[in-house]
């Protein structure tokens, strides 16, 4: 089973977490069953960027990002490379080393 690492974030997990994955699981899916609180403002549908994440390490394992994705990613905070929404990133069979970003466009419309 690939195994997918979170790295250590300030809120939404202070620890850093390493997890077993199954194959097909979305990296939101994932981290939310094991009490990671990625935010999912559209319930998963592709329709915001509040689960966005970097894909740090294993980013080629996982499916080319729709157009649409590709369209939301460009309005996400903090866009990178190594970027993806997590709702439409599916873990394949490769281990993944996964960032969360410091905000979400949530928070940078309500606080800062
Ligand atoms: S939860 Fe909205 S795009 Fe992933």
């Amino acid at each position: 089973m690939p195994q997918v690492i979170f790295l250590p974030h300030e809120e939404i997990c202070p620890e850093g977490a390493s997890l077993e994955a199954q194959s097909g699981i979305s990296i939101c899916d994932l981290a939310l069953q094991n009490g990671i609180e990625i935010e999912h403002a559209c319930e998963k549908s592709c329709a915001c960027t509040t689960c966005h994440v970097y894909v740090r390490e294993g980013l080629d394992s996982l499916g080319e990002p729709t157009e649409d994705e590709e369209d939301m990613l460009d309005k996400a905070w903090g866009l990178e490379p190594d970027s993806r929404l997590s709702c439409q990133a599916i873990v394949a069979d490769s281990d993944l080393v996964v960032e969360l970003p410091k905000y979400t466009i949530n928070q940078v419309s309500e606080n800062h």
